[in-house]
């Protein structure tokens, strides 16, 4: 069973050396955890390191953008893309507009759902074919549940899912969804592993954790470990602990005063 590593330091060390090849593994977590920098970090790494090629999929930010805050870390994108190691695609907004404007015209119903997964999937595996990848990013699931309806959601999201797995890449996918309410999502039931990226405060220091949920066929950590975020990307310490009560997980005033602290650091 190959394994994949994820190139991050401190982190394949978790979860027995990496990734077990072609799995479906979702990485949970609220804004600025470091979502986006760790999916950047696992292509640009996998390219660099074990020349395998990526693509990164993203739903909201536009690749300039993408490139110009990875850039901060020391990571060309710009000239991967232009060596044709890495793709970075915007998933297509016109078929997620129609996809919006029939649900609100006709209410819910699978098959508008349907369309867009399919042209959505059709975009993915065109990049992912283009360029021989490896390693695919998606960031991030949380824009495929624009239905107001669960049933909707969760059969998009199966499908999703489950065509992405024959896609013969080893594939992260990104989610804002948060299980501390005990409520498991369709997407977690299905990913091969879960790992979520946690920030809180304890004594007003805001504190990074992250914690594998699990990985399937593999003898995972589960304890909360540090990891911080540098210029050089993401750091994890796999032999600390982080120590005390988890105070104040993902509160509200953490995360608006990150809105603010986003938008002034990408300059
Ligand atoms: N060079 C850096 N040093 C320290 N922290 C950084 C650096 N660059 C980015 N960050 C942190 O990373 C966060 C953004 O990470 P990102 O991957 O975009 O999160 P997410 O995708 O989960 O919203 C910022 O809020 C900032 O705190
Ligand atoms: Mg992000």
């Amino acid at each position: 069973m190959a394994r994949i590593p994820t190139g991050i330091p401190g982190f394949d060390e978790l979860i027995e050396g990496g990734f077990i090849e072609n799995d479906v593994i979702l990485l949970i977590g609220g804004p600025g955890a470091g979502k986006s920098t760790f999916g950047a970090q696992y292509l640009y790494e996998g390219i660099t390191s074990y020349y395998e090629p990526g693509v990164y999929i993203t739903f909201e930010e536009t690749p300039a953008r993408i490139m110009r805050n990875m850039w901060r870390h020391g990571w060309d994108l710009e000239r991967l893309t232009k060596e044709d190691k890495l793709r970075i695609v915007r998933a297509d907004p016109i078929a997620y507009e129609r996809y919006v404007t029939k649900n609100r015209d006709s209410g819910p119903n699978n098959e508008a759902g349907t369309s867009t997964i399919e042209t959505v999937l059709r975009q993915i595996y065109a990049s992912v074919q283009e360029i021989g990848a490896r390693r695919l990013f998606i960031d991030s699931m949380t824009s495929l549940k624009i239905s107001p309806d669960p049933v909707n959601v969760r059969y998009t999201i199966l499908e999703f899912i489950k065509n992405i797995e024959g896609f013969d890449c080893t594939t992260l996918i990104t989610s804002e969804v948060s299980n501390d309410q005990g409520h498991f999502s369709v997407e977690e039931y299905l990913a091969e592993g879960v790992i979520c990226l946690k920030v809180f405060r304890i004594g007003g220091e805001r504190i990074r954790a992250i914690e594998i949920l699990k990985m399937r066929g593999t003898k995972h950590d589960e304890v909360l470990r540090p990891y911080v975020m540098t210029d050089n990307g993401i750091f994890v310490y796999p032999t600390q602990s982080v120590i005390g009560k988890e105070a104040d997980v993902f509160s509200t005033e953490l995360f608006n005063s990150r809105g603010t602290l986003d938008e002034t650091e990408l300059r």
